[in-house]
């Protein structure tokens, strides 16, 4: 009972400025280059593991956040064209100048990926973390660090909002906000599609998954870091599944974004359903939380590994 009656006043938090992590003035950690040097970099190094050589050419984003950075740090690792998929406009033209500016700084030195002692938090985690030199040769970094791409990057930024709604389809940025239909982006028209503590969000993960797999080339990959974590609305990490959905709903019933309390199994399985191959998964493990006997009833088909598994790096190809 005083879990629960911290929960909801913890989602009464959300309605006082200041007070809320996720309350509609920040989202995480993308205002920073680095961050978003280092989420990117992450995915690309992933993707390289399961047999990617280079940079793919059309890269999307679901819920960039405060900046458009990942997808900015993609564009200099050599993709061609980046596409940012949000439901709220977080991001702005003078932060994402910002972020550009330092990203190309960090390119230009070859920076190593700010790893576990910057961001212990940040996964997935990595073995190594010195820049990919192998999948970002000098040829493909002098490409896209021209003067004249730069240029054509920083106009797109500027234009129509931030690079929203371009009217030129082969812009290097879009920014579409808000999406809530597949048609946003033409079927099979990207390479890969990544995304960094967003799934967790998502109200609709089926659909979600199918237009991401519509989206996708043959062969293309879809990279997601998802946290199930309950983001400080119980005392243990898996706390959030405790709660029966009535409760769950009044606490957060006014939140900006709510977390969808689904395991790593749905997950896994709301993709493998859209048609994807699973071919990794970097769980994170916990066996700090709540026991089976401790679940709310809507939570009783979750699996062993599910109680123990606060998050993790999914890696799916749709079939070639
Ligand atoms: C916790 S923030 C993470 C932001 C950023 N990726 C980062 O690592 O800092 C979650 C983001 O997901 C977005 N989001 C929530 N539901 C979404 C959806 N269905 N499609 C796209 N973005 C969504 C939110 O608006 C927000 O930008």
């Amino acid at each position: 009972m005083k879990t629960k009656t911290k929960m909801i006043l913890s989602g009464l938090a959300t309605y006082v400025p200041g007070l809320s992590k996720r309350g509609g003035t920040g989202t995480g950690g993308s205002v920073s280059a680095r961050y978003c040097y280092s989420v990117w970099l992450r995915h690309l190094v992933v993707a390289g593991q399961a047999g990617i050589t280079r940079c793919p050419e059309a890269v999307a984003e679901l819920g960039p956040g405060d900046s458009l950075g990942a997808g900015l740090a993609a564009l200099l690792s050599g993709a061609s064209r980046y596409i940012a998929l949000d439901v709220i406009r977080h991001a702005d033209v003078s932060r994402n100048i910002e972020v550009l500016d330092e990203l190309v700084e960090l390119f230009r030195a070859r920076a190593d990926i700010p790893g576990e002692a910057e961001y212990p938090d940040v996964k997935p985690y990595l073995d190594d973390y010195s820049f990919p030199g192998e999948m970002i040769d000098e040829e493909t970094l002098a490409r896209s660090l021209e003067p004249d791409r730069l240029a054509a990057i920083r106009r797109c930024l500027r234009s129509a909002d931030g690079g929203s709604d371009s009217p030129d389809a082969d812009a290097p940025v879009v920014y579409r906000v808000p999406w809530f239909d597949a048609s946003v982006l033409q079927p099979e028209s990207v390479d890969l599609v990544f995304s960094q503590a967003v799934m967790e969000y998502v109200d609709d993960l089926p659909f979600t998954y199918r237009a991401i797999y519509d989206w996708l080339k043959p062969g293309g990959l879809a990279s997601h870091q998802i946290d199930y974590k309950c983001d400080q609305t119980a005392d243990r990490w898996n706390g959030h599944w405790a709660y029966s959905r009535p409760v769950w709903h009044l606490a957060n019933r006014k939140r900006l974004m709510r977390l969808n309390r689904k395991a790593h199994s749905d997950h896994v399985r709301a993709q493998q359903a859209a048609g994807f191959w699973i071919i990794g998964e970097r769980p994170i493990e916990d066996g700090s939380g709540l026991g089976r006997d401790e679940l709310a009833p809507e939570f009783s088909h979750l699996t062993d590994e599910d109680l123990r598994t606060s998050g993790a790096h999914i890696l799916a190809m749709k079939p070639p």
